[in-house]
């Protein structure tokens, strides 16, 4: 083998979320799926304990960050994208897996598109590493899937900053081909719901209306402090706790500004539940009406989209969709519109004029069937 050979490359994919949005940070359900889109990390071992990543960056250019000692990765030392990987790197030595490494990064995940590229290149330089350290995943004696999405949000929480929930990791590790993932946070319970839109005629297609909000991160944080304070003050672990039964007493025990956020939460909890229901009995068309409230919740009660997600889910319904709504943190990113396969056409071109009427940058289209999860390729 050549002397600069990777060891091995390992890939793990972007994400849609059906429906059970802002839901996974307090404790409730979400139904992901894995897109065809992946972030493959090509790797080898060093001996010297140094951590080196390289990757060509939009503008067509080599990036690299590093080498930096493994032993040496804390918080805070690694910043901008190369702290994604590092963050891994850092969280893996507390695991007890310290190696050093090359990396080289590429994929096809649009990068800030909403569907989770960051979450992508996060799990596939944890199994990288891990591979390095002689660990496959689902081999006797590997830590398990969920487990390594843990580790992953850790990365991301504690050394990247940013306070994610389980969302995304656990959609890029543990979805499988042709599913939806119904995953309950608190348990962990998941189960594969089969999700098989071509048989029903049907297609998701995905909008991405290439906005980018600069106030999404603080956006995000808000709206979970809200979420853990109005917890706190109905004397629950989490919102995932108040049901819809009693969802008015909660409300009425809440100042003004904390309601909105708690009707959407226990909605949209509902939803999921409702959603995974109408799929166990292959009832895919019945979804579109629950997917299009969690679009009108998360504008109107939980305030995350924006004029481009709701020209997008507006346009998408006016041309025939069955129900759209924007999937993700929001604040810009993707849509989702599930639509009649016979009419993805007409109803994509009528997005993107819609778009176009209001000036707004053309989106980017495609459909989307549920894809595997991340694992090695190479
Ligand atoms: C982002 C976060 C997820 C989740 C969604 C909203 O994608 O990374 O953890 O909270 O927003 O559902």
């Amino acid at each position: 083998m050549h002397r600069h050979a990777p060891a091995g490359v390992w890939s793990a994919p972007g994400r849609v979320n059906l429906i059970g949005e802002h839901t996974d940070y307090n404790d409730g359900f979400v139904l992901p799926f894995a897109l065809p889109f992946r972030i493959a990390v090509a790797a080898r071992a060093r001996a010297d304990g140094l951590l080196s990543i390289a990757t060509v960056g939009d503008d067509g250019r080599p990036q690299r960050a590093g080498p930096v000692p493994v032993d040496a990765l804390e918080p805070g030392g690694v910043t901008g994208w190369a702290a994604y990987p590092a963050g891994v790197g850092w969280v893996l030595r507390h695991e007890g897996f310290s190696s050093g490494a090359d990396l080289v990064i590429a994929g096809d995940v649009p990068a800030g598109a909403g569907l989770s590229s960051s979450h992508a290149l996060q799990c596939a330089t944890a199994l990288a590493l891990l591979g390095l350290a002689g660990t496959e995943l689902d081999e006797p004696g590997a830590p398990g899937r969920a487990e390594v999405a843990a580790w992953v949000q850790r990365s991301e929480n504690d050394f990247v900053g940013v306070p994610t929930g389980l969302l995304d990791q656990t959609a890029s590790l543990c979805c499988v081909e042709a599913h939806v993932l119904f995953l309950d946070v608190r348990s962990g319970e998941m189960e594969q719901v089969p999700f098989d839109t071509a048989e029903a005629g049907l297609d998701v297609l995905v909008i991405d209306t290439r906005a980018r909000h600069s106030h999404g991160e603080s956006g995000y944080r808000e709206r979970r402090a809200g979420c853990e304070r109005a917890a706190e003050l109905l004397g629950v672990p989490a919102l995932r706790d108040i049901e819809s039964a009693g969802l008015d007493d909660a409300i009425s025990r809440l100042p003004d500004n904390l309601r909105p956020l708690v009707r959407h939460v226990v909605a949209e909890n509902e939803r999921v539940r409702r959603v995974v229901e109408l799929l166990r009995a292959d009832r895919i068309a019945e979804t579109g009406d629950l997917l299009s409230a969690s679009h009108a919740s998360l504008r109107d009660d939980y305030r995350v989209s924006c004029l481009e997600l709701d020209v997008a889910v507006e346009a998408a319904r006016a041309a025939g969709a069955l129900g759209a709504r924007m999937t993700g943190g929001g604040f810009g990113g993707s849509a989702i519109a599930l639509v009649p396969q016979d009419e993805r056409g007409t109803i994509g071109d009528k997005v993107v004029a819609a778009f176009a009427e209001r000036s707004l940058p053309a989106p980017g289209l495609f459909t989307a069937v549920p894809a595997r999860g991340a694992g090695r390729d190479i």
